[in-house]
């Protein structure tokens, strides 16, 4: 881990959330003008190799974002020697990489409202089983965290 930080975001199965979560961060770090290395992945391994759900895709297109290319992949170990941050989106993701970190990696967890003031602690939630009116919430939170995330990285914390 030297040069530009690097930024993991997982949540479950890697098509909702965390993609969505992975391109407001590339735009928040872009308009920063930091240089960082971002990717996401899933806890779960159902959506390997598939696009991100096609309501992540339409709110990420509405402000103006293309995540189609995106494919999902399941986080494994060597992520937590890759990545400075590996952030998850809810407590149950949070729970499964504590339980993944290989002894003495140096990465940092954390949940992505942690980073948030008046936040923290609080999960992104799940809108996979909702209607797309979830999406909007999603886009909402993960922009929020993003923002805060890359002017805490910023800092050079
Ligand atoms: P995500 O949403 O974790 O935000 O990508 C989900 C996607 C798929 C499933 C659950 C949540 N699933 O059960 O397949």
């Amino acid at each position: 881990m030297s040069g530009r930080p690097a930024i993991l975001f997982v949540c479950l199965g890697n098509i909702c959330r965390s993609p969505l979560a992975e391109a407001a961060f590339r735009l928040a770090a872009e308009r920063a003008g930091l240089d960082v290395a971002v990717d996401s992945a899933g806890t779960g391994s159902w959506h390997v190799g598939e696009p991100p759900d096609p309501r992540a895709v339409a709110v990420a297109r509405a402000h103006g974002l293309d995540i189609a290319d995106y494919r999902g992949r399941q986080v494994e170990p060597a992520d937590f020697a890759r990545f400075d941050h590996v952030v998850a989106l809810d407590h149950a993701n949070l729970s499964r990489l504590r339980a993944l970190r290989p002894e003495g990696a140096q990465a940092r967890l954390s949940l992505l409202l942690d980073h948030v003031p008046g936040r923290a602690g609080e999960a992104v939630a799940d809108p996979y089983y909702g209607g797309p009116e979830g999406f909007d919430t999603t886009w909402a939170d993960v922009t929020s965290g993003a923002r805060a995330l890359v002017r805490r990285i910023a800092e050079g914390g």
